[in-house]
């Protein structure tokens, strides 16, 4: 097993990988006095692992509950929130009852933003399954939902007690969910890591084989760099979390015209990638060998680099001065000067 911790003094906690999901009980027996446990997952990752999962909960002792929200980002919503604090209220949670999120990017948000706000605030857990789950969104602290006008526009800062990463999940998720997943672990390199950048680039073919050993080191390597990000810039106030966003003003506005639906949150990040990419080329901040850089790196691997030709740039700017990143009416944009460097712009 290896152990990155992000460091928040009384807060910091450890991301943990190459855990199994099976001894997780085993651990939170040692460092938990509750017995109770509330997991929450969709059917589908209750189907492929609640059973791993929750032997060893109840070897420990453990007294395990289990709700389900329906599967996609339609369902990151606080009606679904409402019906976490329903379930929990039926089961009798108390304040020092264990929430375990266990699933995607979704999953982890929502379970996150449950457990952040019922009774003010309980014990969390992320156990990621996808890639993009693993190498981002269960690291940090980000929880919320989204709402018909804006991505993730409710939600507060609430860090997890613990992150228990089981890589061997990643066998059952699907081809585009790894691509997704693929498209932040790019985002990493562009913005801080040249080198891993280049890692990128060579592996390619053994990536788009799913090899295990190469998914352990980007795995790694990505939550380095975010709990490294994390730990100086917990709450996005010193221009340095803002890089994370790389991709991600763009990537937002094109999900929410595509209805969630047309595009996973990856896909649209690609796409976003590039197209900041492409502005950063035209303002002459980016050389043009920088940008056909990534723009073959983010092809190489199988993700979009335009969005479809209803999604207008003019619908996408629109929507973009929704984004929270906005400030005093300006779009803040988080554009690469080369490959492992970026600033940030503002954009009226
Ligand atoms: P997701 O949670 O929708 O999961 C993608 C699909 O994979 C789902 O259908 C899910 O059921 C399935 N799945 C999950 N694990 C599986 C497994 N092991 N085997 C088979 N199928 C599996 O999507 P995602 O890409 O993981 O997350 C996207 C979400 O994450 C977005 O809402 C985005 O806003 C959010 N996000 C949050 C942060 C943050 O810092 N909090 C960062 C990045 C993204
Ligand atoms: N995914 C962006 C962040 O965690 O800040």
């Amino acid at each position: 097993m290896r152990k990155i911790i992000v460091k928040l003094s009384e807060r910091s906690y450890p991301v943990i990988m190459g855990a199994r999901l099976e001894n997780l009980g085993a651990y939170l027996k040692k460092r938990f006095v509750s017995k109770k446990i509330f997991i929450i997952t969709n059917p589908g990752i209750k189907r492929l692992y609640f059973g791993r999962l929750s032997v060893g909960l109840r070897k420990a002792g453990f007294d395990v509950s289990i709700v389900t929200i329906a599967d996609g980002e339609r369902f990151k919503t606080l009606r679904s929130v409402n019906n976490l604090y329903k379930q929990a209220i039926k089961i009798k949670l108390d304040r020092r009852s264990i929430v375990i999120a266990l699933g995607g990017g979704v999953i982890g948000d929502v379970a996150g933003f449950f457990a952040a706000t019922y009774m003010r605030g309980l014990p969390l857990v992320q156990v990621p399954t996808t890639l993009l789950a693993m190498v981002d969104s269960s690291v940090g602290g980000k929880t919320g939902v989204d709402l018909p006008e804006g991505k993730n526009l409710v939600g507060s800062f609430y860090q997890p007690k613990l992150v228990w990463i089981d890589l061997s999940t990643l066998k059952t998720l699907p081809t585009r969910q790894i691509r997704n997943g693929m498209s932040e672990v790019i985002k990493y390199g562009i913005i801080k890591d040249k080198a891993f950048f280049s890692f990128l680039e060579k592996n390619v073919g053994l990536i788009k084989k799913l090899d295990p050993g190469i998914f352990e080191k980007i795995v790694f390597n990505c939550c380095k760099i975010k709990a490294d990000v994390v730990s100086k810039d917990e709450r996005e106030e010193k221009g340095l979390r803002e890089m994370l966003n790389f991709g991600h003003t763009f990537g937002h506005a094109i999900e929410v015209l595509g209805g969630y639906q047309k595009y996973s949150h990856g896909e649209a990040v690609s796409i976003g990638m590039n197209m900041a990419s492409e502005l950063s080329a035209k303002r002459g901040l980016l050389s043009a060998a920088g940008m056909k850089q990534i723009k073959n790196l983010i092809q190489k691997i199988g993700l979009p680099i335009t969005s479809a030709k209803e999604i207008k740039f003019k619908k996408i700017l629109d929507m973009m001065k929704r984004d929270k990143k906005v400030r005093d009416g300006k779009i803040r944009i988080v554009l690469p000067i080369k490959i492992g460097k970026v600033i940030v712009k503002e954009m009226t």
